[in-house]
């Protein structure tokens, strides 16, 4: 009997232990599980923060479309007026949690794929890059992908140490969820892991249906520290907040909606004027541009409507403080920090009792949907009262 017992005992021990074996199969040293199901691997190398952030909510939806886990890339900030002059990367989570994306699906940060489980399972030598064959005919073989060609394109992957080895083409099939079956046949993960792609798969401006996932996007705990320490010292509620894009750039590109040269949807656009080309309502010069005038015209019209003692003013270049302030003779407090980072920009306006932005502007556009997931209320310069989504009414 007690024989039997001890051999029992072994018998468990050996099964607990080929369990455990097996489990470590898919457990690297450092505990991260490889998710079979693969990758996907971008650089967010179009745009500035608006842009990367409208990008980035597209890259979610497209990862959990084909069930891969998304490699979370860090922001690309540019110094283009500041020494060093190269670009900084800044880890998503400097800014924002990454644990709230995970209710939505299964993310990594780059930093952490590319330190424990890119050494193993995506090793230099088998590093593949997809792209449009469209793209890969611009390189000088005319068949591989332009991964490392120019800036910001190539400082992001040196970053990381990443060189590619191959290129995989595909033909124009868009990232939208019609072409799901196509994604899923034409790279199965066990033979395509990691989709490794030179931008974002996911389009500018985001669509419609993935404008609510900005609901996973929560702010690093210091940034909210940091953004609510600005608002209590500077600040008095209730306050206006207001972005103000002007700069000489937005200018040039404001100048292409005179003669009608590009319809409603222009840039971020679909935000006021409609995500339906067909019904989207005209995009005006005070909605692109606001001039002094109009500016002045829509914070009186909020600041008496929400009784304001304050106004925060967040701007590409000139704050206008002094006219603003010369507007309400004193009666209400103005604020432009003009921060070194535009993020602390981004927290106060998203707090703010009242948001007035810019149609056309994918900033503005963030602070706007962060708004609506709160239900804070927002409106546009030359555009009051923006028209409410349908399920909305
Ligand atoms: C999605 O991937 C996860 C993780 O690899 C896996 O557990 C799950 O079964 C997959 N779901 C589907 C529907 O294939």
């Amino acid at each position: 009997m007690a024989a039997d017992r001890t051999t029992m005992k072994h018998l468990v021990k050996i099964v607990l232990c080929m369990s455990s074996l097996l489990q470590l199969r898919f457990i690297s040293a450092t505990g991260v599980v490889w998710d079979e199901n693969g990758y996907v691997l971008y650089c967010p190398c179009m745009g500035r923060f608006g842009n990367q952030a409208d990008h980035f909510l597209g890259s979610l939806a497209f990862a959990k479309m084909l069930n891969r886990t998304l490699v979370v890339p860090p922001w690309i900030i540019y110094r283009h007026h500041t020494p060093p002059f190269t670009n900084m990367h800044v880890p998503y989570s400097e800014f924002f949690q990454l644990e709230p994306l995970l209710q939505y699906h299964r993310v990594i940060s780059m930093e952490e794929f590319m330190e424990k489980l890119a050494p193993t399972h995506w090793p230099p030598g088998e590093r593949v890059a997809y792209c449009y064959d469209a793209a890969a005919k611009r390189s000088p073989d005319k068949k591989s992908c332009p991964m490392k060609e120019g800036n910001p394109f190539g400082p992001f992957w040196d970053q990381f140490g990443v060189d590619f080895d191959k290129s995989v083409l595909f033909p124009g099939i868009s990232f939208s969820s019609y072409y799901k079956q196509q994604w899923t046949k034409k790279f199965p993960p066990s033979e395509h892991p990691v989709l490794a792609l030179p931008g974002a798969p996911a389009q500018f401006p985001v669509l419609e249906e993935h404008v609510p996932l900005q609901n996973y996007v929560v702010w690093a705990d210091h940034m909210v520290q940091e953004g609510e320490g600005y608002i209590d010292s500077l600040l008095i509620r209730p306050y206006v907040g207001i972005h103000l894009r002007i700069g000489s750039d937005w200018q040039k590109a404001c100048e292409l909606l005179k003669d009608d040269k590009t319809g409603p949807h222009f840039m971020a656009s679909p935000q006021c004027v409609g995500y339906n080309q067909n019904t989207a309502i005209p995009l005006t010069k005070n909605m692109c541009l606001p001039d002094l005038k109009e500016i002045q015209r829509a914070l009186k019209l909020w600041v008496k409507k929400i009784n304001g003692k304050s106004v925060y003013i967040a701007t590409d270049s000139e704050s206008h403080s002094k006219q603003i302030e010369q507007l309400f003779k004193g009666n209400v407090k103005v604020v432009s920090l003009q921060p070194e980072v535009a993020h602390v920009d981004l927290y106060i306006l998203g707090q703010a009792d009242h948001f007035i932005g810019n149609c056309a502007s994918s900033f503005t556009a963030f602070v706007k949907r962060e708004r609506d997931v709160h239900s804070k209320p927002s409106s546009f310069f030359g555009m009051d009262y923006p028209a409410k989504k349908k399920d909305e009414l």
